[in-house]
């Protein structure tokens, strides 16, 4: 094999049981949230719970989760799953997390009735927050989630909880309301801190915003990596 010729038997199997490591924890990770409706391809899910691991010590040093755009909890709970393991490895809880879960939960425009996706809770209820909750405490993760329950804007000028370490963004996919959402967010991600979009080539609006922010060398934040329509960005 090219590469491995150099390497020692202990050596390529310590590789191997490293990357079936990383597989074990995704599938299982996964098999947890198989209850939860939504969108979010695992690999995306499995990055942000990692990002919210590893980003709570070193150049960042800390501070909070947030997420905008929450629905039935899929991304909350991967991401919440980040919390958790910080808290198994010994991070006092209130280091570690919680997730900020910022949604006024009424849907999206294609969740309404005639929309792309219409969605069920929001033509019976008008909000997807017994859902989402529910979903939470199915998975056992409801104590590391804070929901905010209002708009995405009111809860970014209300900002209060300090600096924050890592948000992810997944509102309202047109191109003026994710514009809002970071411009109004990034504010509050200090150096080394990650802003992370969903959708991007798939929802036309954030993947214009995507693209202006790569090539805009004044935005102030660097696209670092990627998986599916996942794009992480760190400030610079
Ligand atoms: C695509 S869904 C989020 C999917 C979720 N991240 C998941 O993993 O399943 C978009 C969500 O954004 C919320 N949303 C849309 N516009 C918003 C706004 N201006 N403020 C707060 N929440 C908003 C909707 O209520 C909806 O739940």
């Amino acid at each position: 094999m090219t590469g491995t010729s150099q390497l020692s038997r202990a050596q390529i199997e310590q590789q191997l049981a490293a990357e079936i490591g990383v597989v074990a924890l995704l599938e299982n990770s996964a098999a947890r949230l198989q209850h939860v409706q939504g969108w979010l391809h695992r690999g995306e899910g499995f990055a942000l719970m990692r990002l919210v691991a590893a980003s709570n010590a070193g150049v960042v040093g800390g501070g909070a989760v947030v997420e905008v755009g929450s629905f039935k909890g899929l991304s909350t709970c991967w991401l919440a799953m980040g919390v958790e393991m910080l808290v198994k490895s010994g991070v006092a809880s209130g280091q570690a997390g919680p997730v900020y879960a910022v949604d006024h939960f009424a849907g999206s425009p294609e969740h309404q009735p005639g929309g792309t996706h219409p969605d069920p809770d929001v033509a019976r209820d008008g909000t997807t927050l017994n859902a989402f909750e529910a979903n939470l405490a199915r998975a056992g993760l409801a104590a590391f989630v804070q929901p905010m329950v209002q708009p995405s804007l009111a809860g970014a000028a209300a900002w209060d909880k300090g600096p924050i370490r890592l948000c992810f963004i997944d509102g309202d996919h047109s191109y003026e309301a994710s514009r809002q959402d970071w411009n109004a967010w990034a504010k509050h991600v200090p150096h080394g801190g990650y802003l992370c979009l969903h959708d991007v080539g798939s929802w036309p609006g954030v993947t214009q915003l995507a693209e202006e922010l790569a090539k805009d060398l004044s935005c102030g934040f660097v696209r670092v990596m990627g998986v599916a329509t996942l794009q992480v960005f760190r400030r610079a």
